[in-house]
């Protein structure tokens, strides 16, 4: 939630540098929503799109809950598959977004090459002429070294520990994260949940952009406009539909 806070106001600063042509938005693993409502109420047009239900029942639980300038709907989707063929999202219309987020490393959840590259050729089919691609990733440095093996967050009734592992021969990181929350009413119930993140070496992600057709407009160093750096840990990747 507080990651998609920050990404909201990075993307303003970048759509002023690298406009869009247009405000219909797609918000790629939109999770629960956060930054597609947060477009929405800046009069986006906006369709968000996960592939996990649950998170969608969030996403649209809190759109019924907000007044909203633009319009926000939620479309249960692959990011290998949204676009295009038998398994595009319900209500989504190619070549007609001015703008395609995927954030919050969601690009690193894609564990083979291939599956970047479909993602990608699904973003340029859904993107209008002029579109703009906006995404964000992890690099291998911050999955190798600045990931801290063991994080505890801990509240009121909730409390969970993530331990990571890197792989260098695959550049994954497996966090497998274990918890409880509830109440002393309700009880407690115990949580486990793996996530896998691949890094992508910079070189392999712009060739990956170009091939699917968006020319590569811009790489920063995430949360400025500075190049990536060699100890950089995440890459905001800014990329357009010719
Ligand atoms: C780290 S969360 C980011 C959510 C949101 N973008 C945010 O900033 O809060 C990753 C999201 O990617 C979604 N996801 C992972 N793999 C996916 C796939 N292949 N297709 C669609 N969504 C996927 C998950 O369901 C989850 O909501």
């Amino acid at each position: 939630m507080r990651f998609a806070i920050l990404v909201a106001h990075y993307l303003g600063d970048v759509l002023a540098r690298h406009p869009a042509p247009g405000r219909r938005a797609l918000d790629l693993a939109c999770g629960t929503g956060t930054l597609a409502l947060m477009l929405a109420d800046e009069g986006w047009d906006v369709l968000g799109v996960d592939g996990s239900q649950a998170m969608l029942a969030l996403a649209r639980a809190k759109a019924a809950a907000l007044e909203t300038a633009g319009r926000a709907s939620f479309a249960l989707g692959d990011m290998r598959s949204f676009a295009l063929g038998p398994q595009a999202a319900p209500g989504l219309r190619p070549s007609s977004y001015h703008l395609a987020t995927c954030t919050y490393d969601s690009l690193n959840y894609l564990l083979r090459e291939e599956e970047l590259a479909a993602c990608f050729a699904n973003v340029a089919h859904a993107l209008a002429p002029g579109g703009l691609f906006f995404a964000d990733m992890n690099t291998r440095h911050f999955l190798e070294h600045d990931w801290d093996p063991v994080i505890v967050d801990e509240s009121e009734g909730f409390v969970q520990i993530s331990q990571s592992d890197f792989d260098p021969a695959s550049a994954c990181s497996t966090m497998v994260v274990t918890g409880f929350a509830g109440d002393d009413v309700r009880g407690y119930q115990r949580f486990e949940e793996t996530h896998v993140e691949r890094a992508y070496p910079p070189e392999t992600v712009a060739r990956l952009l170009e091939q699917a057709g968006l020319a590569v407009e811009a790489a920063y160093d995430c949360f400025t406009h500075q190049p990536p750096y060699e100890a950089s840990q995440r890459i905001a990747w800014i990329a357009r539909k010719p």
